[in-house]
């Protein structure tokens, strides 16, 4: 198809500044390091935005500042801060009444409230995430913690009464493991961040957050609330290179636990890492390659403005994107025709401007990968077949949708983590499960289509090959309070609001028989409140 008129967004002239202002900073160089921010005065890199603007004849990435690139003393500072809060299981934190964890995070929230305009302003220029999608990303933050708390209160109320079998009576709660390494990804910076830190800490884990890659900036103003609303070394909070700060903690075999969500090779690195692999315990969101099945019957007024959302939100920098298309031969012209007509008519353009979908992506590094992938899928006989797809101006990738897509192309089997569209037609679905039964991933599907006699036996076999088949949806994580989790390389434990809070915590109980001696002395401990643990206090 044409590749010509070329996109307005496409020529260098589109990207000029519209007069917004920097928001410089020399905030990346602070962490939190026991109860103390810190200021790095060691080796630092030059934090870009990935907006670019037009600058003479070429372009600009803007400086937002330096970022501190601790070093592996620091970063064992941070374990060691977390470690003297864990005080061998003795820690106020994690002996503390659920009550008072909660009064804790209740104060954070409060004052996390207050920064949530720099936090959004930051997003954008960091990661060039629509002003929609980062208000988004930061309220549906605040409302994880809360429905957290909310979780964490009911899980505590059931746990007030004591369990009673034959002559044994027991009370069972959940502990804490030790302290925790957690680390998000770069496309949800502050969400992916919190998401586990937030579970652990309330669970009563000191944890060491490394922040991710792009998205540094963003998370310094809520150093001062951590510091304040937390015992000193519960929250530590460091960045820097992985190699450099997060390898000695997990070779140190010191964290209890890590809680990762970025690349599976990563993931592979720091398991193996840990001296006694078995010991550490993990909770992991990895990479993933979810397909999308347009069926006979699909209503394409749902199905297009589904896919494009599936395939293009954040630039198709999520891990739940949908990152195949499988549409029935009966449909196809018809998909690929209305699919190019609705993509030409996104918006491109800075994160802040009114009604943009289309944005820089984050990596400066991932234009050249896409790139390759359209390169390879188009020796192989794949084509572009919207005009102006692939065509990349600095940091900005125009979304490409490639067919006839096949499985001798790259893009079929590896996550483009991008803006690209790979489509491949079908004649019979059992093409497609083959696809889904053969694929390294196993996270979600979405299903385009009517048909009981051909989604019920198609959804017994995808429940099979993937934790969540959207029906006429788009696949994502949310609500929060769904499990969230996936088959094969792409996750290992399950993230919602009520799974998180038991990931990170073991059951623990109480038990003894029906003597009278230890009848007596159980009321004992819990009238005289000797205990935090053996407690009948009833949350509200
Ligand atoms: O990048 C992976 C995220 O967990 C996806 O979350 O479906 O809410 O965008 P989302």
């Amino acid at each position: 198809m044409a590749q010509d008129p070329p996109r307005p967004h496409l020529r260098p002239s589109f990207w000029q500044s519209d007069g917004r202002a920097v928001p410089k900073t020399d905030d990346g160089l602070r962490y939190l390091i026991g109860g103390e921010i810190r200021t790095w005065t060691g080796e630092t890199q030059e934090i870009r935005s990935c907006l670019a603007f037009a600058w003479n004849e070429g372009f600009v990435r803007p400086v937002l500042g330096p970022g501190a690139m601790l070093d592996a003393d620091e970063a064992m500072a941070a374990l060691e801060a977390a470690e003297r809060a864990w005080d061998e299981g003795k820690g106020e934190w994690p002996t503390t009444t659920v009550a008072k964890r909660i009064e804790a995070m209740e104060a954070f929230v409060e004052r996390m409230v207050a920064v949530r305009e720099t936090v959004v302003e930051r997003m954008m220029w960091e990661i060039g995430k629509t002003q929609a999608d980062s208000y988004g990303e930061f309220d549906r933050t605040v409302q994880y913690i809360r429905d957290t708390i909310h979780e964490l209160k009911d899980m505590e109320r059931a746990s007030a009464r004591f369990a009673v079998e034959k002559n044994a009576f027991a009370q069972i709660r959940r502990s804490p493991f030790g302290p925790t390494l957690c680390m998000g990804p770069f496309n949800y910076p502050l969400n992916e961040t919190f998401a586990t830190l937030i579970p652990a800490v309330l669970m009563g884990n000191p944890v060491v957050s490394k922040l991710p890659r792009f998205g540094q900036l963003l998370n310094i103003p809520l150093l001062e609330a951590f510091r304040d609303c937390f015992p000193p070394g519960v929250v530590n909070i460091i960045a820097g290179k992985g190699t450099d700060i997060v390898t000695p903690i997990v070779r140190s075999g010191r964290v209890s636990m890590l809680a990762f969500i970025g690349n599976s090779r990563t993931a592979d690195i720091l398991k193996s890492q840990h001296p006694q692999p078995h010991r550490l315990r993990s909770v992991l969101s990895l990479d993933a390659k979810n397909p999308g099945i347009v069926l006979e019957d699909a209503d394409l007024d749902v199905t297009i403005p589904q896919v494009l959302a599936g395939a293009l939100s954040f630039n198709g920098q999520r891990c739940t994107a949908l990152k195949m298309l499988f549409v029935h031969r009966s449909r196809r012209a018809e998909f690929l025709d209305r699919l190019c007509a609705a993509l030409d008519d996104l918006k491109a353009g800075f994160p802040w401007q009114k009604g943009v979908r289309l944005t820089p992506v984050a990596d400066p590094k991932a234009p050249e990968f896409l790139r390759d992938l359209i390169a390879d899928a188009r020796s192989f006989g794949a084509e572009v077949v919207n005009p102006g797809g692939g065509e990349v101006v600095e940091n900005f990738v125009h979304p490409a949708v490639l067919y006839p897509v096949d499985d001798r192309m790259k893009v079929y089997h590896v996550e483009q983590f991008g803006p690209v569209i790979p489509v491949r037609e079908f004649e019979r679905i059992e093409e497609v499960m083959r696809y889904a039964l053969e694929s390294q991933f196993g996270q979600q599907v979405s299903l385009f289509g009517y048909d009981p006699a051909v989604l019920g036996p198609l959804i017994d076999h995808m429940v099979n090959q993937v934790s969540r088949v959207n029906l006429n949806t788009q696949c994502q994580r949310g609500p929060d309070t769904f499990p969230f989790t996936g088959r094969k390389a792409s996750a290992e434990g399950t993230l919602s609001v009520r799974d998180a809070l038991k990931r990170f915590s073991i059951r623990s109980l109480v038990a003894t028989d029906y003597s009278p001696r230890n009848r007596d002395l159980v009321n004992d401990i819990v009238a005289s409140r000797t205990s935090n643990f053996l407690s009948t206090d009833f949350l509200f």
